[in-house]
């Protein structure tokens, strides 16, 4: 069993110098790709869970799929995490199911939409980050909401993400904002808002700094190098899989996601999780649709899934080739929920970044 929490990947991550991208799952045929493709480039990975995946697949579904790929690939650490946790009771549920790490997107209230205050989404983070400690689980917090710095609009997106107009204050993390919040709530990863956002439609055009704020990263990790820091939104959004989905009978309009150089430029500064579930359902769609428009006669799904997998995995290896991950699995020796817990306690796993003091000295 090579059951990992997200502190203990991250930290070998910010130790080393790379990145682990943490992609979405909702059924067993993105389970099996990604498990083999982590197999294939001997990398750790981080399976991550959002509250629409639970409801789709189950959660005991979803725990057993990721026993199964634990049995399967024991040679590789597999963190699973909860995506956009809303309330203390989805972290708190997950962690009965056998995920290693929760996150607690206290940005938005528990509807999911309602950008919250900073007083809740403090007090929300603390809360689920001192329960989740004691028992060696890790916690995610976001500070800041995503939304884009075209047009100033939210992302909302399959039930999920803010609604409307957000601020520029909004839609960019305050450096001295996260400093107090990560040093009040005792996060072990922090996601950041700087113009990221969910789904294929980011931006209109490639992205520079006007629209993609990795100003925001730097100013971060200049205050904190030992924050580790997590980009959602962060599909690149290919324009050969635009092109493989839109050759196949496919409608998407054309975008533009995050370069890949972007990403790598973010994980040369701190940034250690980095979040892709569009560029998953992309290479797969494209695919589905290329068996079913090829061959109008096909009724086997394995016929349409298997050419699907096959696309989804060699996107995976691409990415943990791309952010450092790959050949990382063999050098880390997987910690239990036990000892964390017992480190958390003992205050071995506390702040690790200077006081404002120490760093003015
Ligand atoms: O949070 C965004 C992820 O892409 C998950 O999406 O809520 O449709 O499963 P989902
Ligand atoms: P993408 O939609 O860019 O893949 O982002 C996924 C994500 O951030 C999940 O939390
Ligand atoms: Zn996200």
């Amino acid at each position: 069993m090579a059951r990992i929490t997200l502190r203990q990947l991250l930290d070998h991550a910010a130790e080393h110098g790379y990145g682990v991208p943490a992609f979405n799952i909702n059924n067993m045929e993105q389970v099996l790709a990604i498990i083999s493709a982590a197999r294939a480039v001997e990398a750790p990975v981080i399976l991550q869970a959002s509250r629409g995946a639970r409801a789709y697949a189950h959660d005991l579904m979803l725990a057993k799929m990721v026993e199964a790929a634990e049995a399967i690939a024991p040679e590789i650490p597999i963190c699973l995490h909860q995506d956009h946790g809303n309330d203390e009771a989805t972290c708190l549920s997950a962690i009965q199911h056998g995920f290693t790490s929760v996150m607690m997107d206290g940005s938005l209230e528990a509807d999911a939409k309602t950008p919250a205050s900073y007083e809740y989404n403090l007090a929300i983070t603390a809360r689920v980050a001192a329960m989740a400690h004691m028992v060696g689980v890790s916690v995610e917090g976001e500070l800041g909401v995503l939304g884009s710095l075209e047009h100033g609009q939210a992302e909302a997106e399959d039930g999920h993400g803010a609604e409307g107009a957000l601020s520029r204050e909004q839609l960019l993390t305050d450096p001295d904002q996260a400093e107090a919040f990560v040093r009040a709530t005792g996060v072990d990863a922090l996601a950041i808002a700087m113009g990221t956002s969910h789904g294929a439609y980011k931006f209109s055009r490639r992205p520079d700094g006007e629209i993609l704020a990795m100003d925001v990263i730097r100013a971060i990790n200049a205050r904190m190098p030992g924050l580790h820091l997590v980009m959602h939104g962060s599909s690149s959004v290919p324009q050969e899989l635009q092109d493989a989905f839109n050759r196949a009978g496919g409608r998407m309009p054309q975008t533009w996601g995050v370069p890949i150089e972007e990403i790598q430029a973010g994980i040369r500064h701190g940034v250690r999780k980095v979040n892709i579930d569009t560029d998953c359902r992309l290479a797969m769609a494209a695919e589905l649709r290329r068996v079913g428009q090829q061959n109008l006669a096909e009724f086997d799904p394995r016929k349409f899934l298997a050419p699907a997998m096959a696309a989804l995995e060699a996107l995976c290896k691409r990415r943990f080739e791309e952010f450092g991950t790959a050949g990382r699995a063999p050098h880390i020796r997987t910690i239990g929920l036990a000892e964390m817990a017992r480190r958390y306690r003992s205050g071995a796993l506390g702040q690790r970044f200077p006081s404002p003091a120490a760093r003015a000295a």
